[in-house]
C-alpha cells in the first residue's frame, strides 16, 4: 500500500488528525489557494452520492486542480465487466489521485494494493468513511473549542452506518463518553464495542431516545437507517421511523449541544430542528470541502505556503 493513501481513521493517530484538521483551518481561511494547478484528480463513485463527491471535487476545483472521473459505475466499463483492479490500474495511468466510493467493504484498501498513486476512501459499504470523519471532528472542534471529554450520543443505524464507526474509531483518543441509541437490531457493532473497553472509554447503548440522552449531551449525531444495506426489506419498515428528533425534544438541552447528521436525511431530523441554533449540519456539509482540501494536498505531499499554518 503506499503510504499518502488515506483508507481508514484507523491509520492514523492523534498527532496526524490534529495536522490534517489544522490544514482544514488553513483552507477554511484560505479556500481559494491555487495548490492543485497541474494536478489531476480521478473520482470514481461506485456508489451515489452528493456531499461527499461535490465536496470533494469542489475541493480540487477551488485549489485550482482537475477533475475526471465517474459518478455512476454503469456509464463505466464496470458495466461491461471490467474487473476493480483494472480500472484502477487505468486510471492511475490518467490521475495523480484517486477519491474512490465502493459498496464493497475493503475496496479502497484493494485499490491500494494494484496502484502506486494515493486512495481516498470516500465510503466502501458499510465500513468506513474516513474524510466524513475528518469533517465530523472539524465540526465538532469548532463548535465545542475541544475534542477532549465531550459527551456524543449516537442515534440510528449504528450497526450500519460507516460514519458512526469511523468517528468512534477517531474519538478513542479523546477520552469520550458514549451514549448509543438504536433499536436492538442496529446496535453498535461489538467491534466498536469492545473498542470503547479496551480504551477505558464510558458507553451505554440504550434503545429509548429520552430527554436525559440529549440534555446530557454536548453532540447529538443522528443517522439515517441505512436501506441499502438491508438484505431484508420488511426488517428495512419496521426499523426505519423509529427515531426522529423534534426541535421541542432540544428544549433543556446544553447551549452549546450541537446537532450533527452527516447526511442525507430522511425523516431523523423534523424539519422544524434546521431553525434552531443548535442544528449544524448544514455547516458540517460545508466544512467537508476544508477538511478535503486537508486530505487532497496532504496526500500529494503538498506543503501549505509558510507562516500561515
Ligand atoms: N455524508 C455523505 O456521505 O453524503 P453523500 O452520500 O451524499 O456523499
Amino acid at each position: 500500500m503506499n503510504s499518502r493513501s488515506f483508507v481508514s481513521i484507523e491509520d492514523i493517530g492523534r498527532p496526524q488528525i490534529e495536522a490534517l484538521l489544522d490544514r482544514a483551518a488553513f483552507f477554511e481561511a484560505h479556500p481559494d489557494s491555487r495548490l492543485l494547478e497541474g494536478k489531476l484528480v480521478a473520482t470514481l463513485f461506485f456508489e451515489p452520492s452528493t456531499r461527499t463527491r461535490l465536496s470533494f471535487e469542489t475541493a480540487v476545483n477551488r485549489l485550482g486542480g482537475r477533475i475526471i472521473g465517474f459518478s455512476d459505475a454503469a456509464t463505466s466499463s464496470t458495466s461491461k465487466g471490467e474487473t476493480l483492479k483494472d480500472t484502477i490500474k487505468m486510471v492511475a495511468n490518467y490521475a495523480d489521485l484517486i477519491v474512490m466510493r465502493h459498496h464493497l467493504e475493503g475496496a479502497a484498501r484493494y485499490a491500494t494494493e494494484v496502484t502506486d498513486i494515493p486512495v481516498v476512501n470516500a465510503g466502501d459499504g458499510a465500513n468506513q468513511h474516513p474524510s466524513q470523519t475528518l469533517l465530523d471532528l472539524y465540526s465538532i472542534r469548532k463548535t465545542q473549542g475541544r475534542l477532549d471529554n465531550l459527551t456524543v450520543a449516537m442515534v440510528g443505524d449504528l450497526k450500519y452506518g460507516r460514519t458512526v464507526h469511523s468517528l468512534v474509531q477517531a474519538l478513542r483518543f479523546y477520552n469520550p463518553r458514549f451514549i448509543f441509541i438504536s433499536s436492538p437490531e442496529l446496535r453498535m457493532p461489538e467491534q466498536y464495542l469492545q473498542l470503547c473497553r479496551d480504551n477505558g472509554i464510558e458507553y451505554e447503548e440504550r434503545s429509548d431516545f429520552g430527554a436525559d440522552a440529549i440534555n446530557a449531551s454536548d453532540i447529538l449525531y443522528m443517522t439515517r437507517v441505512q436501506r441499502e444495506r438491508f438484505t431484508d426489506a420488511m426488517e428495512y419498515e419496521r426499523v426505519k421511523n423509529l427515531y426522529t428528533l423534534r426541535n421541542d425534544m432540544l428544549a433543556e438541552s446544553k447551549p452549546t449541544l450541537r446537532v450533527l447528521h452527516p447526511l442525507p436525511r430522511i425523516n431523523e431530523i423534523a424539519l422544524d430542528v434546521d431553525d434552531n441554533p443548535k442544528a449544524y449540519y448544514f455547516e458540517q456539509a460545508r466544512n467537508g470541502v476544508y477538511a478535503r482540501q486537508a486530505i487532497i494536498t496532504s496526500a500529494l505531499n503538498i506543503e501549505l505556503p509558510h507562516d500561515e499554518h
